[in-house]
């Protein structure tokens, strides 16, 4: 079992398997963002292992992240020899995925055994999609979730609520959404590495979204739960699922199950924390031992709370790592 030293027992791996990405979203990274040289990350089999040896230990839920997972040729490769362990250890395989490639990879991804993926969808709006992505590609992203839906996944989408950008969109986005059958969970903009310019702009505490969507809609607080950071609500009118995701404007980290290992092999215990141990050495030159006692560490420093809050105008992010390096 892993059970860190507030007694928090770790249930969920979110596993990064590139650095890489197909968009360069502005709130994530900037329009020249320097990605890790390919020699760093980790192999296929190393990754494999390193799944295996959380899964030894009590995980039941690995979700693959990037960078943008499906960018990795060899990925789907990854969720074929994963899949076999469900029903053996393993409950839920997934993955969090821009959409891009869904529409090449969803088929193979269902009959991998993955029944549910997140996909980031922030806008519906094609220029403005092609502005905060910096890519014109929207209408490949909603064949992505077309083809996920026909291929029998379960498709949640996630929005970075934005100020300026999204804000008023964000209740006809929920309604299309939920029109589709997609749950869609509205996430706070984190200070996670530097971007081209303020996020500080941007943000948007989800308390005043929810105020906005209860004068229009009934929100049902939901008992359901995915394991995740997200508290759901279901919405009457629409008949779907709402999540909220604010680790700004209240924290989660009480009831966190989580920690996220780097393409690199650097095991974070917290996504706000700077503290990590080094899984790559120890599955590159040590045994099960090593590997064992590289998790004990991880446990030991897995902080009570992130330490983040947005900072001010001009000020830097309160971790320099982008979430793409650290999977989300
Ligand atoms: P479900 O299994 O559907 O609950 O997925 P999830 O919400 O755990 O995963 P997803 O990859 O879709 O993440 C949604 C957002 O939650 C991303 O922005 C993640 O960075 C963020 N997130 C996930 N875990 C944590 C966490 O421990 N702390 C913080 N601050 N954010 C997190
Ligand atoms: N803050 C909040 N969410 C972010 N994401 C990427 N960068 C950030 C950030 N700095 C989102 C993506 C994706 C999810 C995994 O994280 O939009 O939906
Ligand atoms: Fe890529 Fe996701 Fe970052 Fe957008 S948010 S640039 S899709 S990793």
């Amino acid at each position: 079992m892993l059970v860190d030293s507030f007694q928090r027992r770790v249930t969920y791996l979110r596993l990064s398997v590139t650095d890489r990405c197909d968009l360069r979203c502005s709130y994530c990274m900037p329009e020249r963002m320097r990605f890790l040289p390919k020699s760093e990350v980790l192999s296929l089999e190393e990754l494999y292992r390193l799944a295996l040896a959380f899964i030894a230990r009590g995980v039941t839920k690995v979700r693959l992240t990037g960078g943008e997972p499906l960018v990795r040729r060899d990925m789907i490769d990854l969720v074929r020899t994963l899949g076999r362990k469900l029903g053996h250890g393993l409950e839920e395989l997934t993955l969090t995925t821009n959409g891009m490639q869904l529409g090449r990879y969803a088929g193979a991804l269902a009959e991998a055994g993955v029944r549910r993926v997140n996909v980031s969808l922030d806008t519906l709006d094609r220029a403005r999609f092609a502005a905060l992505t910096r890519r014109d590609a929207l209408d490949q992203v909603l064949a992505g979730i077309a083809a996920a839906k026909a291929a029998g996944l379960a498709v949640k989408l996630n929005t970075v609520a934005l100020k300026g950008v999204n804000e008023h969109a964000i209740p006809s986005l929920i309604e299309w959404a939920h029109g589709q059958g997609h749950a869609v969970t509205l996430i706070e903009v984190m200070p996670l590495g530097e971007v081209d310019g303020d996020r500080i702009d941007h943000f948007l505490p989800l308390d005043a979204v929810h105020a906005d969507l209860e004068r229009r809609w009934t929100l049902a607080p939901s008992p359901a739960s995915t394991g995740g950071p997200a508290r759901y609500f279901d919405v009457t009118q629409t008949g779907g699922r709402l999540g909220m995701i604010t680790p700004l404007s209240n924290n989660f980290c009480a009831s966190c199950n989580r920690m996220r290992v780097t393409a690199t092999g650097q095991l974070y215990p917290c996504l706000g924390g700077g503290e990590r141990v080094d899984l790559r050495a120890a599955l590159r030159d040590g045994t099960q031992r090593d590997v064992d006692a590289a998790l004990d560490r991880a446990l030991a420093i897995k902080p009570k709370r992130h330490n983040f809050a947005i900072r001010g105008p001009g000020e830097h992010p309160a971790q320099p790592r982008h979430m793409s390096v650290t999977g989300g």
